[in-house]
């Protein structure tokens, strides 16, 4: 195997350290996080860096970078705490991708990449139409990266919206059948395939898929 210690990953130049750290731990989500500012401009970006953070009460969080330059999803999350979460499909990566490209702050990332803003009655941040999986959150809090001038952003999911051919008897989301990608470091997407859903995992019983069979309430 190769080797890197910590002094050789920081001799790397600096894309090849930022390909190699942000690629090692493996398949990212792929999200685009819509937002919108005070004179009701609609703003997306993508984000491979929201987490689920327990269902009871339901949150998420995604990693924002450090505010040295502008960031629009900040500021409009920060003016009216609303944001949704919009899975990405095969259908729109490249549209996805492009979000995150420095537009001018009077610009919409919806009106450059082609991608349908979706305002919904009860939440003003704007989803993805596209997208077959729409979150609508509340900004809870936000925690400090205090080692590298992150900022972990927390919402309460309020609205989902899920294309029913996705969901199982049991609520659980299919990704695959709605060709939803994840994302390999800052540039790669991949298709996954469930290949497998194993039953709830105890001490003296092996392995034993629940794939066909819905998990009883
Ligand atoms: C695949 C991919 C994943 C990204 N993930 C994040 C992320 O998790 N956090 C972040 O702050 N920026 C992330 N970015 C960068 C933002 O998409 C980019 O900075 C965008 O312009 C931010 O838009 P805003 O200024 O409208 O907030 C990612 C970019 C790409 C291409």
């Amino acid at each position: 195997m190769r080797y890197f210690n910590s002094n050789a990953v920081e001799e790397l130049p600096s894309r090849y350290r930022a390909n190699l750290i942000n690629t090692i731990t493996g398949y990212k989500s792929a999200n685009l996080v819509g937002t919108v500012n005070r004179s009701g401009r609609a703003n997306v970006a993508i984000f491979n860096s929201v987490v689920h953070l327990g269902s009871n009460p339901a949150l998420l969080g995604f990693v924002l970078r450090p505010l040295t330059v502008r960031r629009d999803t900040y500021r409009n999350i920060s003016e009216n705490r609303s944001f949704t979460v919009n899975a990405v499909t095969q259908e729109i990566y490249e549209a996805a991708h492009q979000t995150a490209a420095k537009f001018e702050e009077n610009e919409s990332e919806f009106e450059r990449t082609g991608l349908q803003p979706l305002f919904r009655e009860g939440h003003m941040a704007p989803f993805v139409s596209e997208s077959p999986i729409q979150l609508g959150c509340t900004y809870m809090n936000e925690y400090p990266i205090m080692e590298n001038g992150c900022i972990f952003i927390v919402g309460r999911i309020d609205h989902i919206h899920v294309n029913e051919s996705l969901l199982t008897e049991d609520l659980w989301a299919k990704l695959d059948e709605e060709q939803i990608v994840s994302i390999v470091g800052l540039d790669g997407y991949a298709a996954p395939k469930i290949k497998d859903r194993l039953a709830y995992a105890r001490p003296d019983e092996s392995a034993k898929s629940i794939l066909h069979g819905a998990q009883k309430v």
